[in-house]
């Protein structure tokens, strides 16, 4: 064992986030909200609770000022100094040429890398620790056993849990363990990614280059995330990572029930934001109801979070995703994800209630 090293953060936060279409038209992937934080707030608490404080952020150029915006706002909650580093990739092509462009702002340290649009419930300080103080390995990284493996880098481990070898997508996969985005690396890295190829995705893969540090006889090893681990890239994923998060929240909260007018009947969890209103209402948690929304004759919950200034009148609304501005009338919504300042007006109640997926500003009227 040699002595601990400094790691620093790289969070991938480029891409063009089009398998959450619509809601990605008008923001980034990384900024939607789950419990009304966005995912990309979640990876940055992660990094700094495991003692990293000095991060760099890939960011593309259709999305990079929104996200340098929500980056800034975060800074704004954190008690000890963060210092951010913004790296433009001008083109999104692939995870290891995010590695690649990032060198310059790496150089000799070991990092911490984190793709920005996965949400895991774990304490990595123990494993960054470890591998800090372990400069004979060259990389480690986070695996999790899933039903579906062909949608991940795969990983297969000998009997000592040394990686032997990995996989991008396998038709057939070799075994059940997923890459979960997050990566310990030091410098050789860099070499193993000049000499890996781009793949039939067109893309300069991490999985390959981490191949490749293997092939050449680099020690690679892993760690296996025991608790969540939630890809948010499309909308069900998405609504289950808020239900996942909202339980995880109602278990950790001391404070259950906020103190809510007489005409309200709340059971479980509840995260009630500042100026918030409610009558006539009953809330159903987990849910967690942003700063100054309105809601009156609402049925709200399980599994909802409704973002900030929004209006809810005479609805209904469970294990949906609601974002900041919207307003609901007389409607019944049930796995729906809706972007900024949708509105959206029955009289739908006599209706069984609706699924929907709709971009910013989208407007709805339906109902006899
Ligand atoms: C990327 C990685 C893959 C990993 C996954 C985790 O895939 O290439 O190895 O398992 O992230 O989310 P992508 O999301 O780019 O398809």
């Amino acid at each position: 064992m040699s002595e601990a090293t400094t790691l620093k953060g790289l969070v991938l936060a480029g891409g063009t986030g089009s398998r959450l279409r619509p809601l990605t038209y008008a923001m980034p992937k990384q900024l939607v909200p789950v419990a009304n934080r966005p995912i990309l707030w979640f990876a940055l608490d992660s990094i700094v609770s495991a003692g990293v404080a000095d991060i760099g952020i890939i960011i593309s150029p259709e999305t990079g000022e929104a996200i340098k915006q929500s980056l800034y706002a975060w800074l704004e909650t954190q008690d000890d100094e963060v210092a951010l580093t913004f790296i433009p990739q001008e083109t999104p092509a692939g995870l290891a040429h995010a590695v690649k462009i990032a060198e310059p702002y790496l150089q000799q340290s070991p990092f911490l890398m984190y793709l920005g649009d996965n949400l895991i419930d774990a304490d990595l300080k123990p494993w960054c620790d470890n591998f800090s103080s372990q400069s004979s390995i060259s990389a480690s990284i986070l695996l999790k056993p899933v039903d579906n493996p062909s949608s991940f880098g795969v990983a297969v481990l000998d009997e000592t849990g040394h990686v032997t070898r990995l996989v991008e997508k396998p038709k057939e996969p070799p075994s059940n363990l997923a890459l979960v985005g997050v990566y310990l690396f030091r410098p050789n890295i860099f070499t193993a990614i000049q000499a890996i190829q781009p793949s039939p995705r067109g893309e300069l893969e991490i999985t390959d280059a981490i191949q490749h540090l293997i092939t050449s006889g680099s020690t690679v090893r892993s760690e296996q995330q025991t608790s969540w681990w939630l890809d948010t890239g499309k909308k069900d994923d998405l609504l289950s990572a808020n239900q996942t998060v909202l339980a995880s929240l109602a278990r950790k909260s001391m404070d259950l029930t906020p103190e809510l007018d007489a005409s309200n009947t709340v059971s479980g969890f509840v995260q009630l934001g500042e100026n918030a209103s409610l009558t006539n209402c009953t809330i159903i948690g987990p849910v967690a109801i942003g700063d100054g929304c309105h809601l009156s004759n609402v049925t709200l919950g399980p599994n909802v979070s409704l973002g900030a200034s929004s209006t809810v009148i005479d609805s209904t609304l469970r294990d949906s995703v609601v974002l900041d501005g919207c307003t609901l009338k007389g409607v019944q919504l049930v796995n729906s994800l809706l972007g900024y300042r949708c509105t959206l007006t029955g009289p739908a109640q006599t209706l069984p209630p609706v699924s929907v997926s709709l971009a910013e500003q989208s407007v709805l009227h339906w109902g006899p």
